[in-house]
């Protein structure tokens, strides 16, 4: 059995090392023939990831996508693709792993993970794709208006002065949704000058609801 132990610690032979190597002992004493092959990946050179996404673009039949960055890594993804498991060694500095660690972590993500089919836990999904799926989440939301609709439709058929009840809730329901855009924490808008604007437009709604009101019922 192969194990590939990548360690991210600046510090060789101190904490990350003293448990990795318990962790590797474990191994042992589990499963015979453990072969344990160690990258330091403070001796290695190895790039930013530039987000060019070729490795995500890459056919998803291939065990190992491209990736444009020549350096270490080179070395590495080899490594990594004959390994039967893994040890990561990582100190947690400022709240996560180190900056070799995340590093390393963000070049191997696209071109191990495979998009659409297999991705790896946790890999981050492209934000165009987050978008996309928002867009279509809000669309089929978005329907729910023609459901309401006809429901309200035949409610106000059955019921005599149903729309004197349907009409306020539904009122109700506008200036809650507009109100909420007013609300600075949810909306993450912090510019007075759009926030006042939103307010204005607010304000105007209620007031063409109200002139609406006067000039059909007086
Ligand atoms: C810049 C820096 C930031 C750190 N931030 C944290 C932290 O957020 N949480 C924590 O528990 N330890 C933190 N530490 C402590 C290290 O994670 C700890 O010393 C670790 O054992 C170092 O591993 P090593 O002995 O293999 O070098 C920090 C250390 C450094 C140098």
């Amino acid at each position: 059995m192969k194990i590939l132990s990548i360690i991210g610690t600046y510090r060789k032979g101190k904490t990350i090392d003293t448990l990795v190597s318990k962790a590797i002992e474990g191994a042992r004493a589990k499963t015979k023939n453990v072969v344990v092959d160690t990258v330091y990946l403070i001796d290695k050179r190895i790039e930013y990831c530039k987000n060019c996404m070729v490795c995500r673009k890459d056919d998803e039949n291939k065990n190992v996508a491209d990736c444009v960055i020549s350096d270490d890594m080179e070395i590495i993804y080899p490594m990594i693709e004959i390994a039967d498991g893994f040890i990561f060694g990582t100190p947690v500095n400022m709240g996560a792993v180190t900056a070799v660690m995340k590093t390393f972590l963000e070049r191997a993500t696209w071109v191990f993970g495979k998009p659409g089919k297999y991705p790896i836990k946790g890999c981050p999904v492209p934000r165009s794709a987050k978008k996309k799926k928002a867009i279509i989440i809000n669309f089929i939301v978005a329907l729910t208006i023609v459901f309401g609709g006809v429901v309200g439709y035949f409610i106000s058929k059955l019921v005599s002065d149903a729309t004197t009840i349907l009409l306020p809730f539904a009122a109700g329901g506008f200036i809650y949704i507009a109100a909420t855009d007013l609300v600075p924490e949810i909306k993450k808008e912090l510019d007075f000058k759009k926030y006042m604007g939103t307010l204005l437009v607010f304000i105007l709604g209620i007031l063409i609801m109200y002139m609406i009101r006067l000039a059909f019922h007086g």
